[in-house]
């Protein structure tokens, strides 16, 4: 059994036995990143391409590593040296890419359903490595990875989000896979910030902190966008991270080894302190090689 459609797109077309497959999956794959020869033959002949409208450390790098481990050809697309600049389309792009060879396309667009209008044009298969404000399942499963080395599972667990919920395309991705498991899952941020509908997703909502994080076993932060405050969001960033900000002191309100996860980039000192950010509660780095080992995990399930 391996992703039953054609294309990984949201995390909504995910069933439990499917995010269990990929966990662990995941975790087998953990082993070889932890070797000192970081190869296996997997994916030998196999030509996979990133293709990224929009800028990425931790996404685009992770897959390309992931693909290189497993001896796939990885092509990255920088879209601002590629024919793009000219005016070509995602279409055309995603069909001349095809006529090359390629049997995976892992995109990043600031479009939602970017990646899904590509994978309706194409035979290869596609992954969406975010796309607009809609999803980034990726993050989601390397968030659920984390988790779940952690604390087992996910039946009952309380967690929390809190931040620019409007703008987030991983806050969807966290939600769908975490209800699927069975978690509790309360939103939080200032009003303004948080879009209608997600009690409909299976979310509680609140605007209090301290409320949302109280007893909490994970706290995932999102980032503030800082480009959205000129839009009037929120009054200052000062103001922001007074109410919203995770510290220490508001960290004692969770449970005692509360896990703190953040998709990245962080602000330190807005979202989240530095010293919250570099605590032993902090899974931010953990994170960041989980993404290697879920990215490898979905290569081989989608190309094997
Ligand atoms: N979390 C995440 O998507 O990070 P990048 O933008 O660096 O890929």
């Amino acid at each position: 059994m391996g992703i039953k459609e054609k294309d990984l797109l949201t995390m909504e077309q995910l069933d439990r036995e499917q995010i269990e497959l990929i966990l662990h999956t995941a975790k087998e794959m953990k082993s070889i990143i932890k070797r000192d020869i970081k190869k296996v033959p997997t994916l030998r002949g196999k030509s996979i391409v990133t293709l990224f409208y929009e800028p990425s450390t931790r996404t685009r790098t992770s897959f390309e590593l992931a693909g290189k481990y497993m001896s796939a050809d990885m092509v990255n697309i920088n879209t601002t040296a590629s024919s793009v600049v000219k005016g070509e389309s995602l279409k055309d792009t995603g069909l001349t890419l095809q006529a090359m060879g390629l049997d995976i396309v892992i995109v990043r667009h600031s479009m939602a359903g970017a990646p899904a209008m590509l994978g309706s044009y194409l035979e290869a298969r596609v992954i969406n490595a975010g796309d607009g404000f809609h999803q980034h399942p990726t993050q989601a499963l390397l968030d659920m990875l984390t988790i779940q080395e952690h604390l087992g599972g996910f039946e009952g667990l309380k967690v929390a989000i809190v931040g620019d919920v409007l703008h987030s395309r991983v806050v969807r991705s966290d939600l769908n896979g975490l209800i699927t498991m069975g978690a509790k899952v309360t939103i939080c941020g200032p009003a303004t910030l948080i879009p209608p509908g997600l009690e409909e997703m299976g979310a509680k909502v609140t605007y209090n902190l301290e409320e949302a994080i109280s007893d909490a076993d994970v706290i995932v932060m999102l980032r503030i966008q800082l480009e959205r405050q000129k839009a009037g969001f929120f009054p200052s960033l000062r103001e922001y991270s007074q109410y919203y900000g995770l510290n220490k002191e508001r960290l004692s309100l969770a449970s005692k080894d509360c896990l703190v996860i953040h998709p990245g980039p962080i602000n330190r000192g807005i979202e989240i302190s530095g010293e919250v950010a570099d605590s032993l509660n902090s899974c931010i780095n953990e994170q960041v090689t989980n993404g290697v080992a879920v990215r490898m995990a979905l290569l081989y399930l989608m190309l094997s």
